[in-house]
């Protein structure tokens, strides 16, 4: 089987970022394991809700790129008994099986030096090889709007075009300086043909070089947090890290989607739902309460 015509099986979450945003708790948590209650009503780590979001979504295994002195955090999480399991109530000691059994589709992936979210994805070059691989940011967290999860959304629309695909949202210009944005043609409801891809663009960029036909003035369409890319988007990572090709000391994914979709082209999706934001202080206290109140 061609990889055009792959089933997505794998996805990647960066998570070896130091979290400067988030400083000083970030001293003693990762902030991938911050607390979020689900609609289950558990508390679990972000990191959980992001995995369980892929796997619920058909994904079989997921790669976890992580700083290498945090590997024991993230293994002891998902597979260790805790010493007061006996204090748990019957329902509570099943669930760490369960916790077991979502940990044994994670492989770890190490990143040893933190220079950039590019580089991050790098990292899983040769877990991915050369299959399409969906990618999840680690600090974003979903709420579908429709029956299907955002995922299953993104995974429909590559699987009916078998070109990389970017979740979008719509995104205020006031904010638009925090993300990355696409800008092309709208093709079909909530298809965008990709034409240009811009990483945190001030507003006057913006309005000039990114507005899209049929949307409001001052209104973008913003990275959702989840992507499927083919793994062509490893040569083209693989270039700028062999050239030391960085932007802002890092080495970035923006300009290597930009490069993937000039040479295989890129759908854009407007996602029927909505993402949260947990890696700034106050998007994460907005999130608390918003991701709870609206599931
Ligand atoms: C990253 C991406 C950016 C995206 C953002 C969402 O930036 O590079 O395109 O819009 O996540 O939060 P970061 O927030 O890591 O600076």
């Amino acid at each position: 089987m061609t990889e055009s015509t792959a089933k997505v099986r794998k996805a990647v979450i960066p998570a070896a970022g130091f979290g400067t945003r988030m400083f000083p708790v970030t001293k003693v948590v990762k902030k991938e394991l911050f607390p979020i209650i689900d609609k289950d009503g558990r508390a679990k780590p972000i990191i959980q809700i992001i995995i369980e979001e892929a796997i619920s979504s058909g994904i079989e295994q997921v790669g976890l790129v992580v700083q290498e002195s945090d590997s024991q955090i993230f293994t002891d999480y998902f597979q260790a008994i805790p010493s007061y399991y006996e204090k748990l109530s019957p329902e509570k000691q099943e669930y760490c099986q369960y916790l077991q059994n979502l940990g044994n589709k994670i492989t770890l992936l190490s990143q040893s030096e933190q220079v950039g979210y590019g580089h991050a994805v790098f990292c899983a070059k040769d877990w991915v090889r050369d299959e399409p691989f969906l990618l999840l940011l680690g600090d974003h967290i979903y709420a579908s709007e429709v029956t299907k999860s955002c995922a299953s959304q993104i995974l429909q629309v590559y699987e009916q075009t078998y070109k990389s695909v970017i979740g979008v949202r719509i995104i205020p210009g006031t904010e638009i300086h925090h993300y990355g944005c696409i800008s092309g043609n709208l093709v079909a409801d909530s298809l965008i043909n990709i034409e240009t891809i811009y990483e945190k663009p001030d507003l006057n960029y913006a309005r000039e070089k990114l507005h899209v036909a049929g949307m409001k003035e001052d209104e973008f369409l913003g990275v959702f947090g989840m992507y499927i890319l083919t793994s062509k988007i490893f040569d083209y990572l693989e270039e700028n890290i062999k050239q030391n090709a960085r932007d802002k000391g890092e080495f970035q994914l923006t300009s290597c989607l930009d490069k993937l979709q000039k040479t295989e082209g890129m759908t854009g999706y407007l996602v029927k739902g909505r993402c949260f934001d947990t890696g700034m202080p106050e998007v994460y206290r907005q999130t608390m309460i918003d991701f709870r109140n609206i599931i």
